[in-house]
């Protein structure tokens, strides 16, 4: 379905990757200074006093790194870490049925929390409050309600739409990070560390051109270099250098910013059908036949991170570097007036 070379969502036969490749300790995991060390501190304070760690939200883009945050913070406390999603909670007792099988310390990882159903959530709040499940046994006039009480444990939600969690939901984590974009510098060295673990040669130059090409995102330098791998292994002596990735990378049709097909025909679609905006993503999603989750989780962030894009109330506005990019000519009566010196 999918065949986006740049989408950062994980496909199935793609697990194996991330799973491969993903940083097991805090050396191995590149960037997020801030992130990093303030869990860090989080971690050593909650071990010091031997006490369980406070409920952690993270939240930011795809393929930055959060799942792969939750197995080091678990592996850090030396507690197990438990995997599941807000989509696969579907009815309460899913829930119940997770949370007395945890034990003492251990880590509930829930990926997509902002798709957690309000009558789970309901099951959430007083388990992450005051570490208790509320059932009702029986039926009818007879029905009693009774208080479990459930060990110490930790959430760890994870999310691409911070502004879909519920604000109760939110006020019950003890701590809440954002997760951001990496820089060329640091997505060379994730490509360098994963040339290394795959027994790829690449060059600088080559390292340089896929980190250039990854729009921010972990995974995709990971899965590009995947993919310009296999072309350099057919198609010249195995070696990635930068005329390689070129190559590899134009044929994937992922261009000098790492954007593709769809990112180019949503700024298309912006300048060309809507005169350049304000227009909403939910228009631009629907003049394209796309799903508004991807455009929203994937495509957005990334080119408003670039300056591509700007956010007003109104909708989403393609800005004079957009326009440059594609090679149209930007419409002057666009550009913010100039105030006029008297
Ligand atoms: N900070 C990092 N350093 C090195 N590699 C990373 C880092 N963050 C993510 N990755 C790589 O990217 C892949 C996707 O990360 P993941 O944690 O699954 O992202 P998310 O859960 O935010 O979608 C991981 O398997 C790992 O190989
Ligand atoms: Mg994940």
């Amino acid at each position: 379905m999918d065949e986006r070379a740049v989408s950062p969502h994980i496909k199935s036969e793609e697990s194996h990757l991330d799973a491969g490749l993903r940083p097991r300790t805090w050396d191995e995991f590149v960037g997020q200074a801030t992130v990093k060390e303030t869990l860090r501190i989080l971690i050593a304070a909650a071990k010091a006093r031997d006490e369980t760690l406070d409920h952690i939200l993270l939240y930011g883009p795809p393929g930055l790194g959060k799942t792969t945050l939750a197995h080091i913070i678990a592996a850090e406390m030396g507690v197990s870490l438990k995997i599941t999603s807000g989509p696969a909670i579907e009815r309460p007792g899913d829930l119940a049925a997770i949370l007395t099988n945890l034990r003492r310390g251990d880590v509930l990882f829930i990926d997509e929390i902002h798709r957690l159903s309000r009558a789970v959530e309901e099951v959430l709040y007083p388990a992450m409050e005051d570490f208790a499940l509320d059932i009702v046994i029986g039926k009818g006039p007879g029905a009693r309600n009774i208080r479990l009480s459930l060990p110490r444990f930790t959430i760890l939600g994870a999310t691409t739409r911070l502004a879909l969690v519920a604000a109760p939901l939110r006020d019950r984590f003890g701590a809440v990070f954002r997760l951001d974009f990496y820089s060329p510098q640091e997505l060379a060295q994730i490509i360098r560390r994963a040339a290394r673990l795959l027994n790829t040669s690449i060059d600088e130059g080559g390292v340089q051109e896929i980190a250039a090409r990854s729009r921010g995102t972990a995974r995709i330098a990971n899965r590009l270099l995947k993919r310009v791998r296999d072309y350099a292994q057919v198609r010249a002596d195995g070696v990635i250098t930068r005329t390689v990735a070129r190559e590899a990378l134009a044929l994937l049709d992922v261009d000098e910013l790492g954007l593709d097909d769809l990112d180019r025909k949503v700024l298309r679609t912006v300048i060309e059908k809507f005169g350049g905006g304000p227009v909403g993503l939910e228009t631009i999603a629907a003049s394209l036949s796309e799903e508004g989750d991807t455009i929203m989780d994937v495509v957005e962030p990334y080119l408003l991170q670039l300056g591509f894009l700007d956010r007003t109330p109104r909708g989403r506005v393609a800005t004079r570097r957009a326009y440059e990019h594609l090679g149209l000519p930007f419409p002057e009566d666009k550009a913010p007036q100039q105030p006029t010196l008297l």
